[in-house]
């Protein structure tokens, strides 16, 4: 009998699930040709009874070990088998999908993208340029007097301000890259300039160290202050909806000359005025005007022959005023109440 059971432990343990065709009907009949009711186990167990007492202790240890080689044989069949079906399930691609959460993008980018969208309709290409920019860009070329605020370390960032070096700064506004463009480029041209600018501005509701700005330059022979206008109005009627007016004030920038600060009529209360336009029925929306020609002279653009208008506007302030957000600090602080409001918009 003993030599009888240890066959069954060899032929069990021998067993492999991998030559199975019906994989779980194969360990099925595994199971119960050994465990079953009338299988070998209980089988060798009558026989058991039978056998005279000196050999019980021997063929009994010979049983039980029969007993678990079957056990853990049927115990390796079935992870087997589960992590089969694991794997199946995870190359099978007709499965529906668990749901995921759709990102969107940032209000940010969102408004900075419409702005590049309504200008591209007119002709304007993107212009791209460095962050960290020499005093040259910055200022010189832009016909900032030498003791302007703006070259002050309390408005700006500086990197290196040493004496008798070049300045280096990050970029305070975007119309260094007008600067870049004009530079490299021959009349005509027509660009925007969308991009991120620093000030050494305490952080509040309403200023931050780190926006947004966009910036138009349109050069090219006969370019009129009329051209201008133009584009302004069909800027604002595009971004703030047709009724949109627009009024223009006299302004001052060092590279822009006759400059202008446009507004539109409010769009909260459609100019009656309200708590948003102060009561005056009109939103202070950007900064323009005609490009200075020492400005276009000092890119090597003639300004004899050609002349040119500028633009730039707060992206964070657009935002606000379209979105009707009360306060600058909530673009950066990421909470996702504020952000998944933009959810919808592509
Ligand atoms: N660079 C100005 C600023 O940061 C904005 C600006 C005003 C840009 C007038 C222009 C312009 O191109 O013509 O406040």
């Amino acid at each position: 009998m003993k030599a009888e059971i240890l066959e069954y432990i060899k032929e069990i343990q021998e067993t492999r699930i991998e030559k199975f065709k019906d994989t779980a009907a194969e360990v099925e009949q595994f199971r119960i040709k050994y465990l079953g009711k009338n299988g070998v186990m209980n089988q060798l167990f009558e026989q058991f009874k039978t056998v005279p007492n000196e050999q019980k202790k021997e063929l009994g240890q010979a049983l039980n070990q029969l007993k678990t080689a079957a056990q853990q044989k049927i115990e390796e069949f079935k992870n087997y088998v589960e992590s089969k079906e694991e794997s199946a399930h995870l190359h099978d691609l007709t499965m529906p999908t668990d749901f995921s959460e759709l990102g969107s993008r940032h209000v940010l980018s969102v408004v900075m993208n419409e702005i590049s969208e309504i200008f591209s309709r007119i002709g304007f290409t993107v212009a791209e340029s460095v962050e960290i920019e020499d005093d040259w860009h910055l200022f010189s070329a832009l016909n900032f007097p030498p003791d302007h605020p703006a070259r002050d370390m309390q408005d700006t960032f500086f990197v290196e301000k040493e004496e008798g070096k070049q300045e280096v700064a990050l970029r305070t506004h975007t119309s260094s890259v007008q600067v870049r463009v004009m530079e490299n480029n021959k009349p005509p041209i027509r660009i925007i300039a969308p991009g991120r600018v620093f000030r050494n501005e305490a952080i509040s509701a309403r200023a931050h160290c780190i926006f947004h700005q966009v910036e138009a330059l349109y050069v090219d022979k006969k370019v009129t202050f009329a051209d201008l206008k133009q584009t302004l109005l069909y800027f604002a009627k595009e971004m703030f909806g047709e009724q949109t007016q627009i009024r223009l004030r006299p302004s001052y920038f060092p590279f822009t000359e006759p400059s202008a600060e446009m507004d539109i009529s409010c769009n909260i209360c459609g100019g009656k005025g309200c708590n948003i336009c102060k009561g005056t029925g009109w939103l202070e929306i950007l900064g323009c005007g005609m490009v200075d020609p020492n400005v276009l002279e000092a890119c090597g653009i003639d300004s004899k022959q050609y002349s040119g208008f500028a633009l730039g506007m707060g992206v964070e302030r657009m935002a606000m005023l379209k979105y009707q957000i009360r306060d600058l600090r909530l673009y950066f602080e990421n909470d996702l109440r504020f952000l998944k409001q933009f959810e919808s918009i592509i």
